[in-house]
């Protein structure tokens, strides 16, 4: 981002100043020691997805063959990308497959995702919701993201089509605030996702406050685990280990 760029976004939000401080300290103290051992955690989609959920090659085949049918979801999907050009952010192609696919073969009842931005992961894991005609989507993010995460003009998770929105609940406030009363309401859930601030002390809290919401058999998982120690510290602390595909970390409980 240019200097004048991010000196409108502060005058344009100015309580973004304290919220980039917070985020500069927890950068600069996210643990990232043993980022190397991601390495031998990462699979292929065939063979991650048979380790996480034990099924064939030829079912994930299906239900990837089954998503690009989907042409007008694809063709909004690109036309998002195009929009937003080369810095367009947000989740690429791969992660969002892996997201649909677990949707289908999982069929959760509630899955609850941190970080919304354009919507590219809310988006396919609610196509998935569609197509099973089943569960609900609880996405968390923070307040006036325009200008921010998204361009000046839209709305958190804009790329989401209109007809999957009825499954589709967003609250806007800090994920360590929201989630705990949040899970007050929901009990125990299916899918948790994080892709929110990618810091160790911001990942580290969603997960330890999402570990007891997971029922036996829920997945936790997380976008970009690599940017620190989080995940792997985490995994280590409740005994699994991850897989990583496509940039994703799972563990199923
Ligand atoms: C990487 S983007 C999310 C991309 C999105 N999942 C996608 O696929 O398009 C990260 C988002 O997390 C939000 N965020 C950052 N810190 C947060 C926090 N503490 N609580 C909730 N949301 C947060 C940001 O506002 C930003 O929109």
């Amino acid at each position: 981002m240019s200097k004048l760029k991010l000196k409108l976004r502060y005058i344009r939000h100015p309580y973004l100043i304290w919220g980039a401080i917070i985020r500069h300290y927890e950068w600069m103290f996210s643990k990232h020691v043993r980022v190397g051992e991601y390495e031998k955690c990462i699979h292929s989609m065939e063979n991650g997805s048979k380790k996480l959920l034990d099924v064939d090659a030829n079912r994930i085949r299906d239900f990837k063959a089954q998503f690009y049918s989907k042409v007008e979801f694809h063709k909004r999907i690109d036309e998002s990308r195009e929009f937003l050009g080369r810095c367009s952010g947000g989740m690429g192609k791969d992660a969002y497959v892996l997201l649909y696919i677990l949707c289908r073969i999982l069929r959760p009842r509630i899955v609850v995702e941190t970080g919304v931005a354009n919507g590219f992961s809310s988006a396919s894991i609610l196509q998935a919701l569609e197509d099973n005609q089943a569960g609900e989507l609880y996405s968390i993010d923070l307040h006036s993201r325009e200008g921010v995460t998204i361009p000046i003009g839209k709305e958190l998770g804009w790329v989401i089509s209109e007809h999957l929105k009825h499954r589709w609940h967003l609250i806007l406030g800090e994920s360590f605030r929201v989630l705990p009363r949040l899970f007050k309401e929901l009990g125990t859930i299916d899918i948790f996702l994080h892709d929110s601030r990618h810091t160790y002390k911001t990942m580290m809290k969603e997960y330890t406050t999402v570990w007891p919401h997971l029922h036996r058999g829920a997945f936790l998982l997380s976008h970009d685990v690599k940017f620190n120690d989080a995940y792997l510290d985490f995994c280590d602390k409740v005994g699994y280990t991850p897989v990583v595909i496509s940039g994703i970390g799972a563990i199923v409980k």
